[in-house]
């Protein structure tokens, strides 16, 4: 196994959530530990693409070439993403011994955050991202993917980086996250809460891992998709439509309908002001920042980006 095991990982076993397995248990696919509760349904998802890229999902293939692609610019000049990361990791948790980041996606955090912390874990839900984070991370060649338009991709000259000691990543599910509890004194999800079908045990389990008093970073674009998080569990629908002033919507104008935004109730839910999530955090700084990802050759998307630092009590 190429990725040395550390004392806050934890194994998930099939239950609800808080048992730990072995260790020696954890299936490996390509170098990468896959640690979720059941890793042959999870590696049944992948069938084949070792040998070949198309065998993978087209999402896969597509965020794999933008974040791929955010990776290699990141060697030129963090994004202002990147840098507020870094920014209010330094200015609030300096001395970190352990810093967790979930959906870590390719590494570029990852690699930024190793010289704030003792020790990195970085977990991500797809194995083709682990894998490509896990080779950079160790100093070896990856090769990004470059989508020029609809099905067709190229591969983009090859990007390397100085092998790293301090960092580890795995495959690991942020609802179930392979971490211990309370273990770590920052956890970082950037650009998660729109991914996940629950975000607000999403947000539980962030708390969970976050030590007291430790950090919690996080930050989402609130590009919901009701394919993945169904309407009414999407932050901003979470005040219910009938306490907003003027309900019912007859001849009401949507912005008075939409008035309650997502950002407004990450910060209720994190300062512990809902029934819907128990925990208690001080906000301590939020920003608006623009975040751009290129999807292929013609096109680009560009997002404002809210990032929450919050502190769990202590
Ligand atoms: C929009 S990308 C953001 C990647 C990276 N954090 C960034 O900001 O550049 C979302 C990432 O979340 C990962 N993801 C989605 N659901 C997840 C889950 N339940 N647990 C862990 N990672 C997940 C995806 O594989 C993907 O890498």
């Amino acid at each position: 196994m190429s990725v040395r095991p550390h004392s806050a990982l934890r194994v998930p076993t099939p239950g609800d959530g808080t048992g730990s397995g072995s260790w020696h248990d954890v299936q490996t696919a390509f170098g990468v530990p896959v640690m979720v509760a059941d890793p042959v349904t999870y590696l049944g998802h992948y069938p084949g693409w070792s040998t070949d890229l198309h065998a993978l999902p087209y999402a896969t293939l597509c965020r794999l070439a933008r974040y791929t692609r955010r990776l290699g610019d990141a060697s030129n000049a963090p994004d202002a993403l990147t840098r507020c990361l870094t920014t209010a990791v330094s200015a609030h948790a300096p001395d970190s011994r352990l810093i967790v980041e979930a959906a870590s996606s390719v590494g570029t955090e990852l690699r930024a955050l190793a010289p704030l912390a003792d020790f990195v874990i970085g977990f991500d839900h797809s194995l083709p991202e682990t894998q490509v984070a896990v080779r950079q991370l160790a100093g070896e060649t990856v090769f990004p993917l470059e989508r020029l338009e609809g099905r067709s991709f190229r591969s983009a000259p090859p990007i390397q980086f100085a092998r790293l000691d301090n960092v580890v990543a795995v495959v690991g599910d942020a609802l179930d996250p392979p971490v211990q509890a309370e273990c770590a004194d920052v956890v970082v999800a950037l650009n998660l809460l729109d991914c996940v079908h629950d975000p607000v045990a999403l947000l539980g389990q962030l708390d969970a891992i976050t030590a007291p008093g430790g950090l919690l970073i996080v930050s989402s674009p609130f590009a919901w998709q009701d394919s993945i998080t169904p309407p009414e569990r999407q932050l901003a629908t979470l005040e219910p439509l009938s306490e907003v002033a003027g309900w019912p919507s007859a001849g009401k104008p949507l912005n008075e309908l939409s008035a309650y935004g997502s950002a407004a109730a990450l910060h209720t839910l994190l300062r512990g002001d809902s029934p819907l999530l128990n925990v208690r955090h001080t906000i301590v700084e939020t920003h608006e920042l623009s975040w751009t990802l290129q999807d292929n050759a013609r096109a680009t998307s560009h997002y404002t980006v809210h990032v929450c630092v919050s502190r769990k009590s202590g």
